[in-house]
């Protein structure tokens, strides 16, 4: 079983325009796909579970769409909160939270989901929310810089975990397997550092119609995969 499992929900806006819907029709029509999702995680006992629920780039869409983004994630988190924490479930957010674009709402409805499911352990879920890999490294890279300049890090020192350690969230172990959906077969700058040795899983299926069932089926696919992480194949197979 994977230890963390990442997924690019995507999807909503083709699944909205195939029945004459407006994309915003697909976005809410994601979250029970989402929360069957965290049901199939927990039966499964997955401890990661990390979704792509606003990129930096999605800032670019349509401004009502962003808007209803935006709204529509600040009512989640306030109908959502007190069953995810019934479920054991830990919330915790990553992305840029300093954004000034994002509502003040947003952001306290994030910190009032994270604190009332900090004690959580039966599955972390890791909600990027305007996030993007380029933007986590850049600022892992400030605070390495900073730290340089002000004597309390010798660049000698600085390696992998360096910058490992100054990510969003340092404790995440790395996904074992990321999957997408909706038949894109790109990154869309998600996780970049921490997928250096995931098995990228791709399924045609769009996100609203995405359940524990594909959920499975696709962790069956990692499984049936071979992870070398650079060594030999006779290696492996010994
Ligand atoms: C993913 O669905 C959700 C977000 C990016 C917020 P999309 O909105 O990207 O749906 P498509 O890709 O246009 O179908
Ligand atoms: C990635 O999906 C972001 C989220 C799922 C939140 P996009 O739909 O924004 O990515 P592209 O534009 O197809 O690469
Ligand atoms: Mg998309």
């Amino acid at each position: 079983m994977p230890r963390h499992v990442a997924i690019i929900m995507d999807g909503n806006g083709r699944w909205a325009n195939a029945r004459g819907l407006h994309r915003t029709a697909g976005h809410a029509r994601g979250e029970p796909a989402l929360f069957d999702v965290v049901h199939g995680a927990l039966e499964l006992g997955i401890g990661w579970l990390t979704v792509y629920t606003f990129s930096t780039e999605n800032w670019g869409r349509d401004p009502d769409e962003v808007a209803f983004l935006m709204e529509f994630n600040v009512d989640l988190l306030e109908r959502r909160r007190d069953e995810l924490d019934e479920l054991g479930v830990r919330v915790i957010f990553i992305g840029d939270h300093d954004d000034e674009r994002i509502p003040p709402a947003v952001l306290d409805r994030m910190r009032i989901a994270e604190e009332q499911t900090a004690g959580n352990t039966n599955l972390n879920m890791v909600y990027a929310f305007n996030y993007g890999a380029r933007t986590e490294i850049a600022a892992a890279a400030k605070r390495i810089a900073a730290e340089v300049a002000a004597g309390t890090l010798d660049p000698v020192d600085v390696d992998e975990d360096t910058v490992a350690d100054r990510l969003y969230l340092p404790e995440m172990p790395d996904p074992d397997v990321l999957i997408r959906t909706s038949g894109e077969q790109r990154i869309s700058n998600y996780l970049l550092w921490q997928i250096a040795y995931s098995e990228l899983v791709f399924t045609p299926v769009l996100w609203p119609d995405f359940d524990r069932r594909e959920l499975a089926r696709c962790i069956a696919e990692y499984q049936s995969r071979d992870r070398r992480f650079g060594g030999a194949i006779d290696a492996v197979d010994e």
